[in-house]
């Protein structure tokens, strides 16, 4: 098994550009609804399958990951920090943030493969982690797959250095 990797972002080091940036006025942005799990647990899915954290996992156990995910068993669900990305009707991106442990916890980082490489991953982290810092927070927390080079790259060129 892949060793997992925790990271942490000092959101003081987040550039002050991003403070209250026209991002956050995407129109495509908005936070997750409860009425979102379906798709969630789809976008869940799609944006596994075939990377080096995809254990064979179907529709129902992406829906009750979703579930324990949003019912709190990661930590408590951070709807404000939160956000998904919808286009055309679709949700296509997600960045879905917990309290865990007194700490906020980027709990998935998730696009669809259709729409990889467009900046949408690192958007909507920045969006996030903007959110969290005007919330107050001064650091945030992950894990990732050791092997999972795209995520790692992801997080490293935002500015996530070993916990
Ligand atoms: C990780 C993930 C969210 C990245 O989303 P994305 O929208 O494609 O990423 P971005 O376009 O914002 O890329 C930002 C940077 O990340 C790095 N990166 C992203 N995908 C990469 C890849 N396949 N290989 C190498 N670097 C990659 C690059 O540095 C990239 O910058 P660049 O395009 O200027 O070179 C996406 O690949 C994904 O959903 N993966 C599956 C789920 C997952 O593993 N999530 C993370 C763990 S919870």
């Amino acid at each position: 098994m892949s060793r997992r990797l925790r990271l942490r972002f000092d959101l003081a080091t987040l550039p002050a550009a991003h403070h209250g940036s026209i991002v956050d006025r995407d129109p495509s942005v908005r936070r997750v609804r409860s009425e979102d799990q379906r798709q969630l647990a789809d976008l869940l899915l799609d944006a596994y399958r075939g990377t080096v954290d995809d254990e064979g996992e179907g529709p129902e156990e992406a829906a009750a990951e979703v579930a324990r995910l949003l019912g709190g068993a990661y930590g408590a669900f951070d709807a404000a920090a939160s956000e998904v990305v919808e286009l055309g009707g679709a949700i296509v991106a997600a960045t879905l943030v917990t309290e865990f442990e007194g700490r906020p916890l980027i709990a998935f980082s998730l696009v669809h493969p259709s729409w990889r490489r467009r900046g949408l991953g690192r958007a909507g982290l920045v969006r996030t982690l903007d959110r969290l810092r005007s919330a107050g927070w001064s650091e945030v927390r992950l894990a990732v797959t050791e092997t999972n080079l795209p995520a790692r790259s992801l997080y490293e060129q935002v500015g996530f250095r070993p916990a």
